[in-house]
């Protein structure tokens, strides 16, 4: 429960985006001007406040950092033509957080807390929306478990925080994929359809070995038989095959990512066929070599539309189409980015203006 959304604002004395050059934005290294925090105590949401970014005391005992209990969001926005905020599907991103919560055994976020400290938060650091070409204003909210014990429970105090961080394109380049089938990213049972931290590091290590040998990411498998293609960890994965959007069916080992629905929608209307379904290995590799998957593309906040230029597999790198000649994915990555940046209609109704 949200006792009274009373949000303290203590400001900076000076900003720091005088230092930033917007002409060239990294992925996930500048922060904006404040940070927006709220604690969980008693039950009760309460302390809603916003102050200077920066480093903050916790607990060495803090559960977060012993046993991985914290979760995590991903947003963003655009400065629209008219100077607006405009926000991609925040209450979609306040209903993930939510199913996340339950699983990780964490309280609820009520969607006004949610809703306003955002609002707040961008309206104070709107200047530093990005309006350069592929930049955006990524948004990060998070929660973890602020309990002092170091002992296995569910833990009774949290923090709820949201920071900002201008941003330039996750991937600069076409992706290269290596199909896992050894490591395992998530489990039937497990967390996988969790935005948790915990899945987000378990990854680092296997990804790491594929990036060695000159991949960016994996695509990883289902654990139980390496055979079904799941998603990529830093965003899901979707083919075109014989002119079908494809993409694997959500299950309790994949993120139900707010991008890959957006693109089901928009190629369901545009008349395109859409399949949710399991997607094998053997269909896609065959699939390349005979000419049928004629685009492979990731999607996700960070990673927006990301095509994917080769998939590793038992050793041999099979190449996909041109990336200049994929005719849906590139539709769909400048409908998309039309519709956030307010620059095309949004029968979706997707984006919201703060
Ligand atoms: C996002 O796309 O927002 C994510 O959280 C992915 C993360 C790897 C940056």
């Amino acid at each position: 429960m949200v006792e009274t959304m009373k949000i303290a604002v203590k400001r900076v004395n000076t900003s720091r985006i005088t230092e930033v050059d917007f002409t060239n934005i990294p992925f996930g290294k500048i922060y904006t001007d404040h940070m927006f925090m709220a604690d969980y105590r008693n039950g009760e949401w309460n302390n809603f406040r916003i102050i200077p970014y920066g480093y903050m005391p916790i607990s060495p005992a803090t559960p977060a950092l012993h046993y991985g209990q914290s979760i995590f969001e991903g947003m963003k926005a655009y400065r629209g033509p008219d100077g607006e905020a405009l926000v991609f599907r925040p209450q979609d991103n306040w209903k993930r957080m939510n199913i996340s919560a339950e699983r990780i055994c964490m309280p609820e976020i009520p969607e006004e807390l949610f809703m306003e400290s955002l609002a707040t938060l961008i309206d104070l650091d709107r200047a530093w929306i990005p309006d350069t070409k592929g930049a955006s204003l990524y948004i990060r909210p998070f929660m973890f478990s602020a309990d002092e014990y170091i002992g296995i429970k569910p833990s009774e105090s949290f923090t709820f925080m949201i920071i900002l961080s201008p941003v330039g394109a996750y991937y600069s380049t076409p992706v290269k994929v290596r199909i896992e089938t050894h490591y395992t990213r998530a489990a039937q049972g497990g967390t996988g359809y969790a935005k948790a931290g915990g899945n987000y590091g378990g990854a680092i290590y296997p990804a790491k070995l594929a990036q060695n040998k000159g991949y960016h990411q994996l695509l990883w498998t289902d654990a139980k038989t390496h055979e079904y293609i799941e998603e990529s960890g830093t965003m899901n994965v979707m083919f075109v095959i014989d002119n079908v959007l494809v993409t694997p069916a959500l299950s309790d080992s994949i993120l139900a990512g707010i991008t890959r629905d957006s693109v089901l929608q928009m190629a369901r209307k545009w008349g395109m066929k859409t399949e949710e379904r399991k997607v094998s290995v053997k269909e896609i590799i065959e699939g390349i070599e005979s000419g049928k998957v004629t685009e492979v593309f990731g999607a996700g906040t960070a990673a927006t539309i990301a095509p994917i230029e080769l998939i590793g597999y038992n050793g041999k790198d099979y190449y996909l189409t041109p990336v200049e000649k994929r005719e849906f994915s590139n539709k769909v990555l400048a409908e998309l980015e039309g519709i956030k940046r307010g620059l095309k209609p949004d029968p979706f109704g997707w984006v919201v203006k703060m």
